[in-house]
């Protein structure tokens, strides 16, 4: 084996070690886990699947002293969510450790989305960035921060497919592609778990929603689901297979039936996908009440009938609703409970409580000592400012308006978000400070040279129509050179229960930016917002336009990094822009039908009013410089089953400025016994070139890269003609063949 192997090896190592420690906890543990089974009554074995919110009040009442604390003490609570904080967590710990008959520690469950203290960009932002190890930074500083702040688990990542940008959970995802959704997956749990998760900077990660949760009709949150299992299993479980194999340590089921079948009461889900295939140890959280949402769902005639079947569906903790722990005593005791059930749900809740080390140190995270030093690191916000600019996508910049001079006579900044701060940390923002970051406004009059006049106003709101008066923002657009317009979404406008059957830009922004358009001043549009947006007019009508979605804490000095060219922009779309709403659901990776576009066709697949193609598609950025394609070639025109592929293509930096390129290949399979998409990602790799350099950027393809599920609906490689893709972007880049025998 050759050195660089024995190295990438040894980086890889504690990686693996780590997602292999669910499965591979010492005999001792699980012995140890028997013979509390042996012992626990059933009050004390429901109690571990009971997870609570907090319902003392913090400010009069201590904990000790309250109804929780009681339940606790009596072993009817496995874990506490929303409860942070080293003191906080401390005090109810101790009751737990101290008090109570068996001594089991709690778990303290919290939302660490995109950030603890220190936010960062969303996740559709850090998606990109296509920066796997990016992203495992900022996950890593979450935990660092979370576990500081007593929390021992996060409810993230969110590894949801999302295809409808009317769906406002897409901003907490990695898009709409299955591959990159996978590479995000890994390396959220990698960043989250750490090399060692009983490390006390281990933060317990969560896959959610399990699943399909990204594929509610008409993009309404909590909306049904329902698609055939060749596009479940090929579209929307590969990121949290990706996330089981990282080694996460568990799932949250999704609210969301699939064809009938609601997930949290889906045993085809929980039991034969998840373990018996994927075989995952860990354990399944609900969603929010999602177990009593059974009777909503009209397959549960009561409570208790509703946590039957969540927990014979291999469905283990109960998130709030308190079924588990009050309804199911009742079914025990009459004899109607599968108790193999219970305790496989309560084995799976102490092996992962085993695996974090909770019984050796069950206070690793109550240590209020560690808290301060910890949040406010200067290395964490750096490292919040290289994230944002890294998420930043340039979707356009006519004749090169970007980057701007620093040093311009009048400068208008405009918009109701460009003074902004709090908005910028978007949905789930964790406990962000509003005054530890920058506006816009403010990075760009710091990052201008003396004599440079700047003019801001904000010209209306971000929704409703009061507010309105653009007269003097349309003035300060006269006196300037450029007008920077700063519009989009608030943060709550995506994200949970968010959904918006209009994507334009709300309110009256769209007449202001109509406003300033009028005044021929030239206009670079900055968008602050959670999912794609319908932004025909303003693609045709403005100089520039900067997505910058919600980028937390360095919100407003990445965009002036990016305005200014102190950032090279390198971010790629993760998820597609469609041209108006009525394309939805429009994605990169669609199939051919029986009849593909032909314009001059009438009876071919479009629409009489729009064309088929997107406003801005998956993979697309623009850069301050250009890259150009050449001499793509295979290491071979064929391959068999057991052989490999070497892709190779020429990079070159054709412009002015050093920068980089997301090189993306794609895979077309010609001809399958099921259809296949026009196009699939399978590889993507960034590179940086220095102005006039030429690389060679490779890719391996094995066969297995190549699976789907067939006619039989087995996951395999079939032989036959495949088309190669390599660019920078899921439409253009250059392509060849090969022949998988
Ligand atoms: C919410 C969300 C889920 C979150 C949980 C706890 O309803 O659906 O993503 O982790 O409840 O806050």
């Amino acid at each position: 084996m050759n050195k660089e192997v024995l190295i990438f090896s040894a980086m890889l190592l504690p990686w693996l070690v780590s997602a292999q420690q669910l499965r591979s906890l010492s005999p001792d543990i699980e012995r140890r886990i028997d013979s509390l089974l042996q012992i626990m009554t059933i009050e004390e074995k429901l109690g571990q699947l009971n997870q609570v919110g907090p319902r003392w009040n913090s400010e009069t009442e201590e904990p000790e002293r309250s109804y929780q604390g009681d339940l606790v003490r009596r072993g009817r609570i496995g874990s506490f969510l929303y409860l942070v904080g080293a003191e906080a967590t401390r005090k109810v710990q101790r009751i737990a450790v101290e008090e109570s008959r068996l001594k089991i520690p709690l778990l303290f469950g919290h939302d660490v989305i995109h950030g603890f203290k220190t936010t960062f960009p969303i996740p559709l932002a850090l998606s990109c960035s296509w920066n796997p190890e990016l992203v495992e930074s900022t996950a890593r500083v979450a935990a660092v921060e979370a576990t500081a702040g007593g929390i021992n688990w996060t409810f993230a990542p969110m590894v949801d497919i999302a295809r409808d940008p009317r769906w406002g959970r897409i901003a907490e995802g990695a898009g709409e592609d299955p591959y990159l959704g996978s590479v995000m997956a890994e390396a959220q749990v990698r960043g989250f778990q750490g090399t060692d998760l009983r490390q006390r900077d281990a933060l317990l990660a969560c896959a959610k929603h399990f699943a399909v949760y990204g594929g509610a009709e008409s993009g309404r949150d909590y909306n049904t689901v329902d698609f055939s299992e060749r596009t479940i299993r090929d579209v929307y479980l590969p990121p949290f297979k990706a996330a089981v194999e990282a080694g996460v340590g568990t799932l949250m089921s999704a609210f969301n039936e699939i064809g009938g079948v609601p997930s949290t009461g889906s045993k085809w889900l929980m039991t034969d996908v998840l373990r018996e295939e994927w075989k995952f140890n860990g354990f399944v959280v609900s969603d929010y009440a999602a177990v009593e949402q059974l009777m909503n769902h009209g397959v549960a005639s009561s409570r208790e009938e509703a946590g039957v079947l969540a927990l014979n569906a291999g469905m283990d903790m109960d998130m709030v609703d308190t079924i588990y722990t009050n309804e199911l005593i009742a079914t025990a005791k009459a004899g109607k409970l599968n108790i193999k059930a219970v305790d496989e749900s309560v084995r799976r809740v102490l092996r992962v409580k085993f695996a974090i080390g909770l019984f050796d140190d069950p206070y690793r995270n109550c240590d209020t000592t560690i808290a301060a030093p910890v949040f406010m690191k200067k290395e964490h916000h750096a490292l919040a400012r290289r994230a944002a600019q890294e998420s930043i996508v340039l979707l356009k910049n006519e004749k090169g308006i970007l980057p701007l001079a620093k040093k311009l006579k009048t400068i208008a900044v405009l918009g109701p978000l460009a003074d902004n701060r709090i908005e910028w940390c978007g949905p789930w923002a964790g406990r962000v400070e509003e005054g530890n970051f920058t506006s816009v406004l403010d990075a760009v009059r710091s990052k201008v040279e003396s004599g440079t006049e700047v003019l801001f106003d904000k010209g209306c709101e971000v929704i409703g129509d009061s507010g309105y008066n653009p007269s003097l923002a349309v003035g300060f657009a006269k006196q300037s050179q450029v007008a920077v317009v700063v519009v989009g979404e608030n943060a709550n406008m995506s994200g949970e229960a968010a959904s918006r059957s209009n994507i334009d830009l709300p309110g009256k922004q769209k007449d202001l930016v109509k406003a300033i358009c009028e005044t021929g001043t030239p206009v670079v549009l900055v968008l602050m917002n959670g999912r794609p947006l319908t932004i025909a007019w303003e693609a045709e009508h403005v100089a520039a336009i900067v997505e910058a979605w919600f980028l937390g804490v360095g919100s407003g000095n990445a965009v002036a990094d990016v305005l200014f060219g102190d950032s090279n922009p390198s971010g790629k779309l993760s998820v597609t822009f469609p041209r108006i709403i009525g394309q939805i659901p429009i994605y990169y990776n669609h199939k051919n039908t029986g009849r593909p576009i032909r314009e001059a066709d009438k009876f071919t697949s479009k629409y009489l009013d729009v064309s088929n193609t997107p406003l801005y598609p998956f993979g697309f950025g623009l850069s301050y410089t250009t890259f150009e394609y050449s001499n793509l070639r295979l290491s071979s025109p064929e391959i068999s089953m057991n052989q490999e592929l070497m892709v190779r293509v020429d990079v070159t930096n054709t412009g002015k400025r050093d920068g980089d390129e997301i090189v993306q290949l794609y895979v077309r399979d010609n001809v399958g016994s099921v259809t296949r998409p026009v196009r699939e990602l399978k590889g993507f790799e960034k590179t940086g070139l220095k102005a006039g350099e030429k690389k060679t950027v490779g890719f391996t393809l094995r066969p297995e890269d190549l699976a789907f599920h067939n006619i039989e609906m087995k996951q395999a490689a079939e032989p036959g003609k495949f088309t190669v893709y390599v660019g920078g972007s899921s439409v253009d880049g250059l392509e060849t063949e090969f022949e998988l025998k």
